[in-house]
């Protein structure tokens, strides 16, 4: 039991770059700007451009929003608020390269961060199976733009062709563009925050493009009726969204090389994510408003709705120009966006695989560094081939669930880490300043108000779900902070804790909730052999059992990766 409970300090968890090489070459450049720049890159790519379609239109075990969409977004975009929050305070109190595993083995212990390092393959390597499949959607539609079309058997785009009785097929341009990150990354490619900058300004650029020019042709009977499917639509729609805006949390791995941490932090993960979110709501408004809702549901929902306005009868001959250049333009800058979403996921996921064998959980072989290139090398190839050959025959609403709720799990054990750690640190101060209090009675009420919302919601639906699962744990929260005193040391703090990371958890939860079933089963299925791993391996070969000295750790060099 103690070894599931074992937790590392924060002065280990700091000590460990120093140690190893890896914070002293990395120089403190970024400022806020950067920061938001670094955000709107690693959130921008297939979200926004596919899965608003399969959201308005539903599919994969939910129903659609229909224009409602934009309402989806804003609901996320506040979830989603409440976890930067409690990420940029993580952040600032442990400024290094982190993610949520080391926050994770920080707080609540060594199992906790264990079952965060393997759910989060579901954010990078899974995720980024659903932005190669989205890629392909938009790489097919850029061909049919000079007539080139591919054929099913090797196009098969958004549905997994094998049942649909058209004998072997795959989606061979996901298959190679993952193939070709993955060369990439493994002779070397860095990101570098002007190639960033510019892939920023890109997106940007195209996506206002999209939104200006869309509106000219927008028709509003397409947003009647608004919300065919009530609050039920939007609610599932939101579920399926909140993939538009994973990679917030990105920023947080940037904070070694960030000046002030503690102010520019917050400052590029709210930033970016406000941005993201005014643009996600002009950009779902003018879609829904190109083309009926139900036709949206493909991989390239942006490309198809300016297809279906070319259909439209009595175009002018010049509108039919600027239509099929604008369809190029959002083509070209969906390929752009995502081929470096997925450079980012590419490049992370080893960056966990390598904390996770360095801690001894996995393999030293997993921080194998490449002798010529300085690469994670046997990371990449085995990441990169798992995701290309995953997104060959995959469905791209089914990785999608499956990267959100993985990523939602991620983000509530963020959350409640958060709680734990200023509990923890309260309990050890000696301050007599006792601020907390006002926020925990109201964390206390919402415990009552969640039991209420749960006995007047339907008998397991999500509310109910939601709220009987929270409500006991914010009934807890709030009584454990009053009177709890000041830690010192905050350099940020998100503001009204608990209650903050309580809506964290709450809204996360309920977003988990609205996940098919199926979602829930591939889910757990993966967490089971997650923790066999764990018991079979981790447990006894983690390198808190032997902590003096560190095996092979010269051999390793995370500064590389
Ligand atoms: N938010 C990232 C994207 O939409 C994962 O591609």
């Amino acid at each position: 039991m103690n070894a599931l409970l074992r937790t590392k300090s924060i002065r280990q968890v700091m000590s460990q770059p120093a140690e190893e090489g890896h914070g002293s070459g990395l120089k403190r450049v970024l400022g806020a700007k950067d920061l938001i720049a670094l955000g709107i890159g690693a959130i921008i790519g297939a979200g926004i451009f596919a899965t608003t379609g399969t959201a308005a239109a539903g599919g994969g075990g939910h129903v659609g929003a229909g224009p409602a969409i934009v309402l989806s977004y804003v609901l996320v975009a506040i979830a989603c608020g409440f976890c930067a929050l409690c990420y940029a305070e993580f952040a600032s109190v442990i400024p290094i390269a982190g993610s949520a595993y080391t926050y994770a083995y920080v707080t609540l212990g060594e199992l906790a961060a264990w079952i965060i390092g393997w759910d989060l393959i579901l954010e990078y390597a899974v995720g980024n199976v659903a932005v190669a499949i989205s890629w392909a959607g938009y790489f097919a539609s850029f061909l049919r733009g000079f007539g080139i079309h591919l054929s099913d058997k090797v196009m098969t785009a958004t549905t997994i062709s094998l049942h649909e009785g058209h004998g072997f097929a795959l989606n061979l341009p996901a298959l190679g563009i993952v193939l070709l990150m993955t060369v990439l990354l493994v002779r070397g490619v860095k990101e570098s925050i002007n190639f960033n900058n510019f892939v920023v300004l890109v997106k940007i650029v195209v996506l206002l493009f999209f939104v200006a020019l869309g509106f000219a042709y927008v028709d509003p009977s397409n947003w009647h009726d608004f919300a065919p499917n009530g609050w039920k639509g939007i609610h599932q729609a939101a579920a399926v969204v909140f993939f538009a805006y994973i990679g917030f949390d990105a920023v947080s791995t940037a904070a070694e090389e960030t000046e002030n941490p503690e102010k520019n932090l917050p400052i590029g993960m709210i930033g970016s994510l406000v941005i993201c979110t005014l643009l996600y709501i002009a950009i779902s408004l003018v879609m829904t408003g190109l083309a009926p809702w139900n036709q949206l549901g493909t991989a390239d929902p942006m490309a198809t709705a300016l297809e279906l306005v070319q259909g439209r009868p009595g175009l002018s001959a010049s509108s039919l120009r600027v239509l099929s250049f604008s369809h190029f333009v959002v083509t070209i800058g969906a390929l752009f966006s995502m081929t470096a979403v997925l450079l980012v996921f590419q490049l992370g996921q080893p960056r966990i695989f390598f904390s996770m064998a360095r801690d001894g959980l996995l393999p030293r072989v997993f921080a194998a560094v490449h002798p010529v290139y300085q690469t994670p090398h046997v990371t990449t190839i085995l990441t990169g081939v798992l995701v290309a050959v995953s997104a060959a025959f995959m469905d791209i609403a089914i990785v999608i669930d499956l990267c959100n709720i993985g990523t939602l799990f991620a983000f509530v054990i963020v959350c409640a880490a958060v709680m734990l750690l200023r509990y923890r640190d309260g309990r050890k101060s000696d301050s007599t300043v006792r601020p907390y209090d006002l926020s925990a009675n109201l964390t206390v009420a919402l415990a009552l108000l969640l039991v209420f919302w749960g006995f007047n919601s339907p008998r397991l639906s999500s509310d109910q779900l939601t709220a009987f699962l929270c409500a006991p744990v914010a009934l807890c929260v709030g009584l454990a902070y009053r009177g709890l005193p000041l830690a010192s040391g905050r350099p940020f703090t998100a503001p009204f804790a608990p209650l903050t990371p309580m809506f964290g958890i709450i809204s996360c939860v309920y977003l988990m909730m609205e996940s098919p079933s199926t979602t829930w089963i591939r889910f757990f299925v993966w967490l089971v052999v997650g923790l066999a791993i764990y018991f079979f391996y981790g447990m006894s070969n983690s390198v808190l059992n032997h902590p003096q000295p560190e095996p092979g750790e010269a051999d390793v060099r995370p500064g590389e990766l």
